[in-house]
């Protein structure tokens, strides 16, 4: 353990915590816009420099190891003027499109920009420009806004295992893309979309579909046995959007399906009653294959026609398919069904196909 202080106040920490860790154990506020908890430390927007007492420069908090008997000052004329300069540098080659920008009121950059009232541009010069839409079927790209805070490239590589998009090119070419700057090619989790802190990464699904007023629903994912948290936007009666909060079993990281697989429930197609199939015998030759039935008489129909099966030609003429998209409870209650009830070990699931 190293103890140390900051703004006054003693500290103790783990060693190999950085100022950060430190000073957020206080509740101490450092504006950052590249470090993440869950990634690697990086360093690169320098918005939580801080002063160390017998040091002759500020140093990132992010990536500056908390050492024994150090003395720190986390505000200062000279380190806000620093910060702003810094958040002007970045904001002179950002569009000032808020109005329209799927991220407004939920962008790191224009809360600190609103933080530090900054209004005007005082540095001008070459910006980037980037026309090159990318014909992914699911992520918004618009590399204009990108901060290169480097976020989504580390959540990419060290969270998902994929690293589908890196740093391309150098100086003011600087910019964030896949291979050779083709379409996103990837699994489609989001964790990109998640994590950047501005509106560079967006999910076209919910693009100009609304940015404020849901309903916040916090729930289970539907589509697996991990049981991710969820949360859906919600307006009228629409989910138009899904995230993850960061204090959930799941971290806030989610799959493709839990983040992008939600049209299906408002799809015209989706079962909302049990249906029983009639056999080709029983029906005519424009009936459906299938009946629309009440849960009641699905259920007294299954009990019947277990019983009668299993009279005639013993339990083991049973199995019970399960699903991974059922709950871990509810697969355990299957099962016990199938070899308390019915008598037979012939259960098996659908995640085994
Ligand atoms: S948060 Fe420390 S340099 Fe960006």
């Amino acid at each position: 353990m190293v103890t140390l202080r900051i703004d006054g106040r003693k500290v103790t920490v783990r060693k190999l915590s950085t100022i950060l860790d430190a000073a957020r154990k206080l509740d101490i506020p450092i504006p950052t816009l590249c470090h993440h908890p869950e990634l690697s430390p990086y360093g690169g927007c320098r918005l939580c420099i801080v002063e160390v007492k017998g040091s002759a420069k500020p140093v990132a908090s992010c990536t500056t190891f908390a050492k024994e008997g150090m003395d720190i000052i986390t505000s200062s004329p000279n380190l806000e003027q620093l910060r702003r300069t810094t958040l002007e540098l970045l904001l002179s080659d950002h569009p000032t499109d808020c109005m329209v920008c799927e991220r407004a009121g939920d962008c790191k950059l224009q809360e600190l920009a609103y933080f530090y009232g900054i209004r005007e541009n005082r540095f001008l010069g070459e910006r980037r420009v980037y026309t090159k839409k990318d014909n992914n079927p699911f992520i918004e790209r618009d590399m204009e806004k990108c901060i290169l805070c480097g976020q989504c490239v580390r959540v990419c590589d060290e969270i998902q295992g994929v690293g589908a998009i890196d740093f391309a090119y150098r100086g003011l070419k600087t910019k964030i893309c896949p291979p050779f700057e083709k379409d996103l090619n990837c699994e489609f989790c989001g964790q990109c979309v998640a994590i950047c802190p501005t509106g560079a990464l967006t999910g076209k699904m919910w693009t100009h579909r609304g940015r404020q007023n849901f309903k916040e629903v916090d729930t289970v994912c539907p589509y697996c046995g991990c049981g991710c948290n969820l949360t859906l936007f919600v307006r009228q009666n629409e989910v138009i959007r899904i995230s993850s909060k960061e204090n959930t079993i799941n971290k806030g990281w989610l799959c493709a399906k839990g983040r992008f697989g939600y049209e299906f429930i408002k799809s015209p197609d989706r079962l909302k009653k049990p249906l029983i199939r009639i056999g080709p015998k029983d029906r005519s030759a424009n009936d459906s294959a299938f009946k629309e039935v009440e849960w009641d008489e699905a259920l007294d129909y299954i009990a019947s026609r277990l019983k009668e099966i299993k009279a005639k030609y013993g339990p083991d003429a049973i199995a019970g398919l399960s699903s991974a998209r059922c709950t871990s409870e509810e697969n355990y209650l299957f099962q016990k069904f199938m070899r308390a009830v019915i008598g037979t070990n012939n259960v098996d699931h659908c995640a085994r196909y």
